[in-house]
């Protein structure tokens, strides 16, 4: 007896092909073969074993997964590896150079600026775009530029106090 239903059942839709992409990520090449759905963000974490990235929201709210693309912040959750063949990346495991943190990492501690820490990454790769855009000048500007970035804990005054204390000994 066969019961598989008849006429109109839709069939999965198919996978597309997978394509070829090259990436630099912090530093090292990456020949890639995906499929052309997959984010940044899911690269990163789920093939690259990247994890310092965070997923929030995946959808582009949160900032939890900001990194640097071509030095430009960007939801990495919101935009597919497909998109960048050639790219240049950067995540929160390639801002510290030979052993010596970023210098927004050495402010967020000096600062106390993170409690669970899950929105940090996040906070610090966008604060290196800030900084590198040189747009904020003050602690309101601060705010204002880093408003993609939510944290949860509420460490917003010493995240700022951090940010600025980066942008007052230069820039990175
Ligand atoms: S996880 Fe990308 S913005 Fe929230
Ligand atoms: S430190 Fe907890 S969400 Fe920001």
């Amino acid at each position: 007896m066969n019961d598989a239903p008849s006429g109109t059942a839709t069939k999965p839709a198919a996978s597309p092909q997978a394509v070829s992409v090259n990436l630099t990520i912090n530093g090292q090449r990456h020949s890639l073969t995906l499929d052309p759905r997959t984010t940044i963000l899911d690269l990163l974490r789920e093939q690259l074993d990247l994890t310092g990235t965070k997923k929030g929201c995946d959808q582009g709210q949160c900032g939890a997964c900001t990194v640097l693309i071509e030095g430009r912040r960007v939801n990495s959750c919101l935009t597919f590896a497909v998109m960048h063949d050639g790219a240049e990346i950067t995540t929160i495991e390639g801002l510290a150079r030979g052993g010596t943190l970023h210098p927004l990492q050495q402010a967020f501690i000096d600062h106390d600026a993170f409690q669970c820490g899950y929105c940090t990454p996040g906070q610090i790769c966008s604060a290196a775009g800030l900084l590198a855009e040189g747009r904020a000048k003050t602690a309101e500007e601060i705010r204002e530029l880093m408003s993609g970035n939510i944290c949860r804990c509420g460490a917003y005054t010493n995240i700022v106090a951090a940010i600025q204390q980066a942008m007052e000994r230069g820039r990175p």
